[in-house]
């Protein structure tokens, strides 16, 4: 502590209550560029003193490998209300092997803080070394387990390991810092490190960081609260220690009556001298039980958004928030971590796997806007709360203490009720005491504001929610919120008498002279608006719409103000030239679109259509925007196939494989029957592995027993003399809790005459990693659990078998680098290019469809190519769909342009669609599909589906480049 204690003097402290000045904290972008100071106290973050409430949303970059589609997401999330992002760095989609490290393409992370920092959104940067993360190794790369020394250990062979990481993806860290002219604003060490702990290994990493210049607060995400060690204090602490919060646990399969069985979801205060951080607060769930998605967005929805995101808010007065995930994204290739998750991690997100914007999202603007806006939020202490007349309302209060400014959350006093109750508060606001009608109606919680210097307006207090304000054309424009059908109030103060027009609406208004309080009371419903003038304050617009009103409106700050925007699906950004307002917007359909800007505005361009507007009684520009093209795709009806086993054969050439015959292994799970067999003891990591051994009979073996351990899913298949004897599951551990000494067995009878004593045989074993469990319990027991075959002997003799071993093609030094590790693994047609675009197929069999094929087990390639020409400035994401009731005895590895892009199980009914992101799929041009089948009976037909499916279109979006990767004749040389 001694040694961080010195060191964390790089970082300026702005200590004591009132040490730094509130303002808004939307205003990012005015900060990033230039050198700025950060700093914090107990309250918040500081940039130059200037305090910071971070409302960071969650995204992997490496679950998205198209590096212009990464603007597109993170400009989703800007436009959602959120001023950060937290990015985990993972070190094994970067490194295939020691010492080789790729920061190039859809790995080049430069580019990533670059775009973070021109869209003004703070970063939380989380470089592990461990992630966790539901991705395979949890972010270790897999050349680690070969690697001696206990990996998040301070072991000499792990440190060696790390620090080369940490010197790479450090470097580029440091260079975007805030200090720097960057956005990174915070560093996160190590994930959720509370087993097995190592305080020496939590001082180094931080040690290390600061040696590389991380010079922004260092933080750590504790997980589960209870007596794991969270950092706060003692060797190895952080400044800022953050806790993880997952209130709805995983319960998919449940999601309408699973609320909060892991807590209320209140962040805890971890130490007196740091704000309250939420690391990663719970806004989606992986699909631990294949219910699929929508069910963990259901799970994860707007009633549990609003209820425990605005409990924590005022509950722990948490200024630091990290919300896991905002986008999840696609496991492509081998990145998934097998145990808990499938291709997909959508997550159950505000924001799909393709890409689009759900009514979580909408929740997500309603309270980003506002935790943004609302600049006394930045410094809260607890404070007594109104009193509810009926006891089945619950409150809770913070106030600034330097403001005054009183937040109070109202909601059910019994987390679980769904009630429909109205009562009253007693309040006493800092503008005097009053008796203020609320309503709480089923699961829903509000957060309502008293004491707020709004612009230049006093509000006293409301029934409704802020959604955000700005001084926009000369006068303040507020948009306020409730719940369609429920009553609003909202009391202003003036000095006398201010005029009231009620420009749509019902809105009742009353002044009274001897308090100078302005009441307005309305139903909610639509959008009402307010003009309100006089009484010796600026001009106000008041816009009191329903929830779903407010979330239409989009704020977008640009070099001459603030402009709301009402209307399109999404707003990117605007500017205002010369009288002219041009809007960066998608349009899923047409409509009104509106403009709040500067009174010099007259004119509207939306994206590149000029639009007519006119000028509303409300000061806006009003107009109709034009919606998407139709778009029609491709039915694929012309495809190629062939069976693609030749390692089975018993004369197939494997001189140029690997020998199988090591005897030791660093694994501490050592194989059952020497030698060892492990793939990644002879560097082949993901995917398949063939495995060819020999053997002499003596005549009398009936059948040959074997182990294998693949991860959840995967399946081994087995040829003898070259006849298919059958497959097996594979098993997901050996040696540990509950002690499986014989995982993934299988016994396959060698039929009676297949081999002949004393003529050597040959066994042919095609074996799925499905990916590297992750390493939660920093215990290599678990982690550095094998791949591959793990035994081997055959039943009726003793005769020895020798191996040989082939995965991807060149192991760890990769022969399509752009691609990267976890594209392919060791099946022939991956070896030879036959996923690659441009792989000659013409002399291969026709059909029209995958189910015309009778598929014999073992692998099978299938091969189309389509044409797409969509159109222009339109953003329309396409996914391949496969059928519903697939054969539980096929699985499909998907190859879009040689990029494989995930793995449909035939029974898994949780995933059928696979997205083609833009980038990887040609928009405008011809695309190859390959897909290899393995079927481990012969009886199906090939899989049904394989078509094209969009989830809609819209006009807008960002310009997509294509990813450039080599073809067949590139890495083939065909
Ligand atoms: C957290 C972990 C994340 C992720 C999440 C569940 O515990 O830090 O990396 O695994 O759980 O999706």
């Amino acid at each position: 502590m001694r040694v961080l204690a010195s060191l964390l003097l790089v970082v300026v402290l702005a200590l004591g209550a009132g040490g730094a000045a509130a303002r808004p904290v939307d205003a990012a972008p005015d900060r990033v560029g230039g050198r700025h100071q950060v700093g914090y106290d107990r309250y918040s973050l500081t940039v130059d003193g200037e305090r910071i409430l971070l409302w960071a949303g969650e995204f992997h970059y490496f679950r998205l490998p198209s590096p212009d589609l990464w603007r597109d997401v993170l400009e989703k999330i800007r436009a959602a209300g959120f001023n950060g992002v937290s990015l985990y760095f993972h070190w094994g989609y970067h490194s295939p092997k020691q010492g080789v490290y790729d920061f190039t393409g859809v790995r080049d992370v430069d580019r990533l803080l670059g775009m973070a920092e021109e869209l003004g959104l703070y970063v939380v940067a989380r470089p592990g070394p461990y992630i966790n993360a539901e991705t395979t190794g949890g972010g270790l790369p897999a050349w680690l387990k070969q690697v001696p020394g206990r990996a998040r250990s301070s072991d000499p062979g792990y440190t060696a390991a790390y620090r080369d990481w940490l010197d790479h993806i450090d470097p580029i860290i440091a260079r975007h810092q805030v200090t720097r002219g960057g956005s990174v604003i915070a560093y996160n060490v190590e994930n959720e490190y509370g087993a097995n702990v190592d305080p020496l290994y939590m001082e180094q990493v931080q040690r290390k960081a600061r040696e590389d210049g991380i010079d922004v607060p260092i933080t750590h995400n504790n997980c589960c609260g209870g007596n794991l060690p969270n950092w706060s204090s003692g060797q190895g602490a952080v400044q800022i220690p953050g806790v993880d919060d997952y209130p709805q646990s995983f319960d998919c399969p449940d999601p309408d009556t699973t609320w909060g069985p892991w807590g209320d979801g209140i962040t805890r205060r971890l130490r007196e001298d740091a704000p309250v951080y939420a690391a990663e607060y719970q806004a989606g769930a992986i699909d631990l039980f294949d219910a699929g998605y929508e069910k963990c967005r259901q799970l994860t929805g707007p009633d549990y958004m609003r209820v425990f995101y605005k409990s924590n808010v005022v509950g722990s007065g948490a200024t630091m928030l990290g919300y896991y995930m905002a986008f999840g994204g696609t496991s492509w290739g081998w990145l998934p971590q097998p145990n808990d998750v499938y291709t997909s991690y959508d997550y159950g997100a505000a924001i799909t796997e393709g890409r689009g914007l759900t009514p979580k999202y909408d929740e997500f603007k309603r309270q980003g806007y506002f935790a943004t806006s609302v600049a006394p939020l930045t410094k809260t202490d607890p404070s007594a709360a109104p009193v509810p007349a009926d006891a089945a309302v619950g409150t809770l209060a913070r106030s600034n203490p330097d403001t005054g400014t009183q937040f109070v959350l109202v909601r059910h006093a019994d987390r679980a009720s769904a009630a429909d109750v109205t009562t009253t508060l007693d309040w006493s606001t800092p503008d005097g005491r009053y008796r203020v009608p609320v309503r709480i109606a089923g699961r829903d919680a509000k957060i309502l504001v008293a004491g707020y210097d709004l612009g230049g307006q006093r509000l006293v207090w409301s029934t409704s929610e802020v959604l955000t304000h700005a001084a926009i054309g000369g006068r303040d424009v507020a948009v306020l919120h409730g719940r369609d059908g429920e009553n609003g109030s909202t009391v202003l103060r003036y000095s006398s008498a201010p005029s009231v027009r009620v420009l749509d609406g019902r809105v009742a208004s009353s002044y009274d002279a001897a308090t100078g309080d302005l009441r307005l009371d309305y139903r909610h419903s639509g959008l009402a608006r307010v003009l309100v003038s006089g009484g010796g304050r600026p001009p106000l617009l008041l816009l009191l719409g329903t929830a779903e009103e407010a979330a239409r409106f989009w704020r977008l700050d640009t070099g001459s103000g603030t402009v709301l925007v009402r209307g399109t699906a999404l707003a990117r950004s605007a500017s205002v030239l010369g009288g002219t307002v041009r809007l960066r917007a998608d349009v899923d359909r047409a409509g009104e679109v509106e403009v709040f800007g500067p009174s010099s505005a007259r004119g509207l361009v939306v994206g590149d259509e000029s639009v007519r507007v006119r000028r509303t009684p409300s000061g806006s520009l009003l107009g109709e925007v034009s919606g998407p093209r139709p778009v029609v795709l491709p039915s694929l009806t012309d495809w190629r196939h062939r069976v693609d086993v030749p390692e089975a054969a018993p004369g197939f050439d494997d001189s140029r494989w690997t020998k199988a015959d090591r005897t030791t292994t660093e694994s501490p799970i050592k194989p059952k029957t020497p030698p060892v067999l492990a793939s990644g003891d002879y560097g082949f990591h993901h995917g398949n592995t063939w495995y060819r051994g020999r053997f002499t009979p003596t005549g009398a073996e009936t059948a040959i027993s074997l182990n294998a351990i693949t991860g959840r899913r995967g399946i081994y298949l087995v040829w003898v003399n070259g006849r298919y004897v059958g497959s097996a599951a594979g098993g997901v551990q050996a040696d540990s809790e509950p002690v499986n000494p014989d995982p993934g067995r299988g016994d396959f009878a060698i039929p009676a005459g297949l081999v002949e004593p004393g003529k050597p045989a040959t066994v042919s074993v095609l074996v799925e990693n499905m990916g590297h469990n992750d390493d939660w319990t920093a215990d290599d027991t678990r982690f550095k659990q094998p791949r591959g075959l793990f035994g081997a002997r055959l039943v009726g003799s003793d005769a020895p078998i020798t191996w040989r071993v082939q995965g991807a093609e060149g192991g760890e030094d990769l022969t399509d680098p752009a691609r990267g590790p976890l594209n392919t693994g060791g099946l022939h047609g991956e070896r030879v290019g036959t996923h690659l675009p441009g792989y000659p197929d013409r002399t291969w069999q026709r059909s029209r469809s995958l189910t015309d094929v009778p598929l014999p087990p073992g692998v099978s390639w299938h091969r189309t190519e389509f044409r797409l020409d969509l159109p222009k400035g339109h953003d329309v994401p396409i996914a391949l769909r496969f059928a519903e009731d697939g054969s539980p005895n096929q699985r499909v590895l998907v190859f879009l342009n040689g990029w494989n892009v995930g793995q449909y199980l035939g029974d898994l009914a949780a995933q059928q669609d696979f997205a083609l992101p833009a980038g990887l799929l040609r928009e405008h041009g011809v695309n190859s599909l390959a897909l290899a089948v393995i079927d481990t009976d012969g009886a199906d037909a090939g899989p049904g589906g394989g078509s094209l499916v969009t989830t809609g279109a819209s006009r807008g979006g960002v310009p997509v480049r294509d990813v450039p990767a080599p073809g067949y004749a590139e890495l083939h040389g065909g």
